[in-house]
């Protein structure tokens, strides 16, 4: 037996050392600040991690990083993990990597070592291609550090960046996010925001109050309802962080690890060959009656589910994702019940970002098509309805997933073209019967067609409304565009869920590809 020298380590000693530098970091402030936190209905960063991830699966890493900041008495406060909890674990037994920042270890504040924490795990996330969840509640930089705080931000934004389009991120936000803090989670794919308890913005109220003297409360500013509603920096506003928490597990399972895999397919309970009736009587008679495009895609998506994304945003065109078959899509449907599906900018904007996601991740796209045109008048002209507009179309063409459309009335005029059109290399194109395929409506085609005789005669005149009627039976009909190969055929509306479902299936070994080259030059 050996006899331990002054220097040998004693293992239940320095076992107890691990535990305790442990246990000081997982108390992270200590208990008055983790009250405070539940008293402003705020769950910790490890209680937030426990309600995440698959129970016992999270491994931490890095719980003894401490800052390496000597400015204004932090050498005396320390703290393992100094204020984030970065580590793997699963979510329904698929991997993902995550960070938690702990408010109450110097406000959750991102110090230099803290982002060398998120960073790692960034690289990790890329190299073992798994998603990568923030779940943000920081006071921002570190102002004890100054530029090193900095410069960690922008080398987490560079990783957001670089893994852009190779793993899904998700950004959930839970406390402040505010100044350049808020890049990170705009960079990632989805952003998540508990109502009442959470904000981001660039400069809060006391500066906009003295910059541009407004009075705005913070909630107003950048709370959960304003980005989901207004801005569209937000994909949802959840009642409560269990909320948010359901929402990313939900999200998550409707996309693959990484972008070299496909969604995952799952068994599906719903016959594939379900006929929906209700479908043959949807859209009304009179054209101008709205119905709801949603109920469309209640009727034949599996077991009547449809995850929507951004709901509350630019409601005139609806997103989010759906299962035919077990498989997973993503739907892009115009709201015919919202601004008759008018697109705008904002509708362009937040339906092109989706479809660019959709095609980053191998989710084939199904598009369901009613729409009237793009919204004319100075105000959207003035932000750009041009470049906007031309974002979703350069997002369907780029797209090489397969692109399912269903045209079930109204498709005029430059929306024709954009709304995944056999041109933009749309891979099964199927009209309903009522479908309206034309440059655009009877009405303005006679205005224009005939405006001397409509100043003569009058715009009610007999004249004008023959004429009308002349185009509408010319053209406003699915048979000029089947005609030409347009649209692959015109279904029988009930028929939709197993055409889209056959579609799939057919599609399921696509591969297309794009000109080689550095990247587009998407019009943003
Ligand atoms: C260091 C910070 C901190 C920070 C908060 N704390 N923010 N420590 N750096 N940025 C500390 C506080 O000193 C306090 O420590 C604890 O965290 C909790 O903060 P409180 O103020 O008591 O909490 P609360 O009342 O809830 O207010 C939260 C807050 C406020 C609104 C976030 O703390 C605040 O305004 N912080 C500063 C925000 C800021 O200006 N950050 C820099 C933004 S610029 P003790 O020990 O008392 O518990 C930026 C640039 C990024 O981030 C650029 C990237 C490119």
């Amino acid at each position: 037996m050996s006899t331990p020298t002054a220097n040998t380590v004693n293992f239940e000693q320095r076992m107890q050392q691990i535990n305790d530098l442990r246990q000081k970091s997982i108390i992270g402030g200590g208990p008055k600040r983790i009250e405070k936190q539940h008293e402003q209905g705020k769950m910790t960063a490890r209680e937030r991690l426990a309600l995440l991830l698959d129970p016992g699966s999270f491994e931490e890493v890095d719980p003894f990083k401490i800052h390496r900041c000597h400015n204004f008495g932090m050498e005396k406060n320390t703290n393992p993990g100094d204020g984030v909890v970065t580590g793997f674990g699963t979510i329904n037994g698929r991997a993902v990597y995550v960070y938690s920042q702990d408010f109450t270890v110097s406000g959750g504040s991102l110090s230099e070592t803290n982002s060398e924490k998120i960073c790692k795990l960034l690289d990790m996330a890329m190299k073992n291609g798994a998603p990568f969840i923030g779940l943000n509640d920081s006071g921002g930089a570190r102002i004890q550090e100054g530029i090193e705080s900095l410069a960690g931000y922008a080398n987490i934004f560079f990783r957001n960046v670089m893994a852009s389009g190779v793993v899904p991120q998700i950004s959930a936000i839970f406390g402040p996010c505010a100044g350049g803090a808020v890049y990170s989670p705009a960079l990632t794919d989805f952003t998540i925001m508990a109502k009442n308890t959470s904000y981001m913005f660039l400069t809060g109220p006391k500066v906009v109050k003295s910059v541009t003297h407004e009075d705005v409360t913070t909630e107003e500013l950048g709370g959960a309802t304003m980005h989901t509603t207004k801005s569209g920096v937000a994909h949802y506003a959840a009642d409560s962080e269990h909320d948010a928490i359901d929402y990313i597990k939900r999200l998550l399972s409707y996309v693959p690890q990484n972008n070299m895999e496909n969604p995952a397919t799952i068994i599906c309970n719903d016959p594939i060959d379900r006929a929906e009736k209700s479908l043959n009587s949807i859209v009304p008679e009179v054209a101008s009656r709205p119905y709801d495009i949603k109920d469309v895609i209640f009727a034949t998506a599996d077991e009547g589910d449809f995850f929507e994304i951004q709901s509350d945003f630019a409601d005139n065109i609806v997103i989010g994702f759906a299962r035919y078959g077990g498989r997973s899509v993503g739907i892009v449907a115009n709201q015919p019940k919202i601004l008759a599906g008018v697109l705008d900018c904002n509708a362009s904007v937040k339906s092109a970002r989706f479809i660019r996601f959709c095609d980053c991740f191998n989710i084939p796209i199904v598009s369901f098509v009613d729409v009237p045109g793009f919204l004319p008048g100075t105000a959207q002209e003035y932000m750009g309805v041009i470049r906007h507009g031309a974002k979703l179309m350069y997002a369907y063409a780029e797209a090489t997933v397969p692109k399912i459309t269903i045209i079930t009335r109204k498709n005029y005029g430059g929306a024709y073209c954009v709304m995944s059109s056999k041109h933009l290399r749309g891979d099964i194109n199927y009209a309903w019967p009522t479908a309206e395929i034309a440059v655009m409506g009877a009405k303005g085609a006679g205005e224009i067609l005939y405006a001397k005789e409509a100043k003569e005669h009058g715009i009610e005149s007999k004249f004008i409304e023959e004429k009308e009627q002349e185009y509408t039976e010319a053209f406003l009909n699915p048979f000029r565009a089947a005609e030409r190969g347009y649209v692959d055929d015109i279904i029988e509306p009930a028929a939709t869920r197993y055409k889209i479902i056959r579609a799939l299936i057919m599609l399921q070994n696509k591969k297309d590809s794009n000109p080689a080259k550095k990247h587009g030059n998407i019009p943003l």
